[in-house]
């Protein structure tokens, strides 16, 4: 008492602060290398959208330790949840106009769950013979061509989607009432959930938009090109809006040069709205495609279903476009012609980044695990749970 130490406050305050320090540095650095347990959790985490369980973090971390990621992430992928809310999640916003997640099951959303679930080669979904419906028994109500409601009592009595007996895939011409040929049906392009939003109304461009969107990850404002020729756009664009000759070749033609002539491939389409389903009019072009002709009488008037992609050529050349005619007859081979391009591969990975990593691709290195993705995916079979293990191994931290 009598000697008291001037300065023991505020050493024990340097001493406290110091060990602060430690705590928080050390913490940082600890989850800046995170070990196979936290990366593990992490994994399941994002892949799944719920934590794991014991036994299968366990596993997944043993997994991860052995140096085997992708095995990981495909154990946290046999979780029936992965399907039935994260597949789901994934795919709803791209079956409709506002592209929400707050979509009831839907045929196609089902559609794509099933590829997914089963490895069918992802570069088949705008162009197969395929539909996944449930299986006899597990609804009340079987699949309708006019409604949703064996898609909507799948899902609230919660069936099993990651189960090939209650979730089944079956051919879209062989469905009971199918008005589609086998040669007539693309994938979830001619699923009753898409012919709703994207042939409804309108002028079967928007079925393109929303294609192009969705599976080249581009909109029509990324692919606009007024270098094209302008000989196959519709009647029904005026060539000199507002009365100005160049508002057409300057921002108009950039649009519908290119689409207007792919669109064509859906020319026999129609989403009736009375009887509430697609209808297909073989060598009948719908009326929807020669309506306001006199915008512009000299216009295009479609015959037939002949597509024609002339973004083979010009900047659009850059999408990466399989060797083929560039040319062809109905939406399946339009369906192939936009899925064998590069830029459809190279989508696929970047969708599944930003619905596992949580982020854009923002950065080189990442730019460029995207691309080695890609060559992944195409290597393998165009099978989508590869890439979803693929990227979930490259942002599970390390
Ligand atoms: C960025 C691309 C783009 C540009 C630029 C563009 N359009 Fe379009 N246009 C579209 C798309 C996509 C649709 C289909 C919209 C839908 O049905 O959802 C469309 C539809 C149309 C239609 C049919 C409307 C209907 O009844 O459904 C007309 C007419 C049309 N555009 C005229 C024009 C004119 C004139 C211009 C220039 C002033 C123009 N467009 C510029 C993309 C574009």
């Amino acid at each position: 008492m009598t000697n008291p130490d001037p300065f023991s406050t505020a050493r024990r305050m340097r001493f406290w602060l110091l060990a602060l320090l430690i705590l928080v540095t050390g913490g940082l650095a600890s989850s800046a290398t995170a070990g196979p347990r936290e990366q593990a959790r992490r994994m399941h985490d994002r892949l799944v959208g719920v934590p794991p369980s014991e036994a299968v973090l366990t596993d997944m971390q043993n997994l991860i330790a052995a140096g085997q990621p992708i095995q990981a992430a495909y154990r946290a992928m046999e979780n029936p949840i992965f399907y039935s809310s994260s597949l789901k999640n994934f795919v709803s916003p791209w079956t409709n106009q506002a592209q929400t997640i707050f979509e009831p099951l839907n045929d196609y959303s089902a559609t794509v769950i099933g590829m997914i679930r089963d490895d069918m080669r992802f570069d088949r979904v705008l162009s197969s013979d395929m539909i996944y419906v449930g299986a006899p028994g597990t609804t009340e109500t079987p699949y309708s061509h006019t409604d949703n409601v064996h898609y909507e009592e799948l899902e609230e009595s919660r069936a099993d989607l990651s189960n090939p007996a209650v979730l089944m895939a079956v051919t879209q011409s062989g469905l009971p009432g199918a008005q589609l040929p086998s040669s007539a049906t693309a994938g979830v392009l001619t699923t009753r959930a898409a012919g709703e939003e994207f042939f409804s109304a309108g002028t079967n461009r928007r079925m393109f938009r929303f294609a192009a969107m969705n599976y080249m990850c581009r909109d029509l404002e990324q692919l606009k090109d007024t270098t094209r020729p302008t000989n196959r756009i519709r009647q029904d664009v005026s060539r000199s809006p507002g009365g100005d000759s160049s508002v057409f070749l300057n921002s108009c033609s950039g649009c519908h040069s290119g689409m207007d002539p792919m669109a064509q491939a859906f020319a026999y389409y129609q989403w009736d709205d009375d009887m509430e389903r697609v209808v297909y009019t073989p060598g009948q072009v719908q009326p929807k495609y020669l309506i306001n002709a006199s915008a512009f009488p000299m216009g295009f008037a479609t015959p037939d279903d002949t597509w024609t992609n002339l973004w083979r050529h010009g900047p659009n050349a850059s999408l990466g476009w399989a060797n083929g005619p560039g040319e062809g007859n109905g939406a399946k081979s339009l369906g192939l012609e936009i899925t064998q391009t590069r830029a459809f591969s190279v989508c696929q990975v970047e969708k599944v980044f930003a619905h596992v990593c949580l982020r854009g691709v923002s950065s080189q290195t990442d730019r460029d695990e995207v691309e080695r993705i890609a060559d992944v995916f195409e290597a393998d079979n165009f099978r989508m749970k590869r890439v979803f293990a693929e990227v979930a191994s490259a942002c599970m931290g390390n």
